[in-house]
C-alpha cells in the first residue's frame, strides 16, 4: 500500500530530514513510528500524504507514484486518507461538532448522515458533551480527540496519525490506542508517530525507528495479526475514487477554512492546474 523507494527529502534551508529510505507497509498493518525529536517522522509521514515531495526516490501510495500526481489529484488521494496533525489544524471558528462534520460535508455527504456520523464519532472519542464548544475551550487533550474524531469520520482506508495521543493522559491514550486496534482490526491501515514506549510495548506491533533521517530498526509486532480483512484492493482503491467523486464543492468560509481543507483533502482554493 505505501512503499518508499531511496527516498530523500532536504528542506530548502539544507536540512536532510531523510536519507535512503526504503520501507513497505502492507495494507491492514498497524505501524509505529518512532524516533528523537527531529528524527524525521513528521516528514516520513508528510510525504505520505503529499505535504512534502521527496528531492529523490519514490513515494508510491495505493500503485501511484506520487512525484507523478497532478496537484488536482491530491484531493483524491486525501481523502482516501485520514490525518491527525501534530499540531491539530482545527478550525477556531467552528464548533467541535463543525469541525468534524466540515470533513464530511466537503465529500457531499447528506445532512442526515452527518447528524447520523458526527455524534457516533465523537462519542468513540469521548467528546459527547463537547459537541458545542469550540477548539480554545477545550484542553489540548480534548483538541487531540477531536482531530482524531476528524480523521475517523469519512472511514478513510488509511490513518495517518502524528502523536496522536502527545497531549492526553495514559488512560485516554490507552484507550485512543485501543480504539486504532479496534479500526485496524477491521481493515483500515495504520501509522501511528509516538514517543511513548508504554504504548509501545504494550500493543506489540510492528515499530519502525527512524534516528537521523535513516531507518535503523524495523522489527515485526507479535500481536496477532488483524483478521483476514477485505481482498486488497491496491491499485483499485485510489482509483475508484478518482472515477466516482465529483470535484469537491467550495466552501469559503475564512482563510483558515481554506487551509484546513487544503490539509485534509489536498485542495487548496482556487490554486487547481
Ligand atoms: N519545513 C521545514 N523546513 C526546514 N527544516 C525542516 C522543516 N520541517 C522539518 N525540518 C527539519 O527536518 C528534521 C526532521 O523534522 P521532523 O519534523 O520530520 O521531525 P520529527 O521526527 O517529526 O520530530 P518531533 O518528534 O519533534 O515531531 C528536523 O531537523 C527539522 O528541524
Ligand atoms: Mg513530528
Amino acid at each position: 500500500m505505501i512503499e518508499f523507494r531511496g527516498v530523500h527529502k532536504t528542506y530548502d534551508n539544507g536540512t536532510k530530514a531523510l536519507k535512503d529510505v526504503n520501507i513497505n507497509i502492507d495494507k491492514g498493518e498497524f505501524v509505529f513510528i518512532v524516533g528523537a525529536s527531529g528524527a524525521g517522522k513528521s516528514t516520513f509521514l508528510k510525504l505520505i500524504m503529499r505535504e512534502e515531495v521527496p528531492n529523490a526516490g519514490e513515494v508510491i501510495v495505493n500503485g501511484y507514484k506520487l512525484s507523478k500526481l497532478k496537484r488536482r489529484e491530491i484531493p483524491y488521494l486525501r481523502r482516501t486518507m485520514g490525518i491527525v496533525f501534530q499540531d491539530f489544524r482545527l478550525i477556531p471558528t467552528m464548533t467541535v461538532f463543525d469541525n468534524v462534520a466540515f470533513a464530511m460535508r466537503v465529500t457531499g455527504a447528506s445532512k442526515r448522515e452527518v447528524r447520523k456520523r458526527v455524534p457516533y464519532i465523537l462519542g468513540l472519542v469521548g467528546l459527547q458533551n463537547k459537541a458545542r464548544n469550540f477548539p480554545q475551550e477545550l484542553s489540548g487533550g480534548e483538541q487531540q480527540r477531536v482531530s482524531l474524531a476528524r480523521a475517523l469520520v469519512n472511514n478513510p482506508s488509511l490513518i495517518i496519525a502524528d502523536e496522536p495521543t502527545g497531549n492526553i493522559d495514559p488512560e485516554m491514550s490507552y484507550e485512543i490506542m485501543e480504539l486504532l486496534t479496534e479500526i485496524n482490526r477491521r481493515g483500515t491501515t495504520i501509522l501511528v508517530v509516538t514517543h511513548e514506549h508504554d504504548l509501545v510495548q504494550a500493543f506489540s506491533r510492528r515499530v519502525i525507528v527512524i534516528d537521523d533521517g535513516t531507518v535503523v530498526s524495523d522489527v515485526a509486532g507479535t500481536a496477532e495479526p488483524p483478521a483476514a480483512s477485505a481482498p486488497s484492493a491496491g491499485n483499485a482503491v485510489v482509483a475508484d475514487v478518482l472515477d466516482t467523486i465529483q470535484d469537491v464543492p467550495t466552501e469559503k468560509e475564512s482563510d483558515t477554512v481554506d487551509a484546513v481543507l487544503a490539509d485534509i483533502i489536498g485542495r487548496n482554493g482556487g490554486d487547481e492546474q
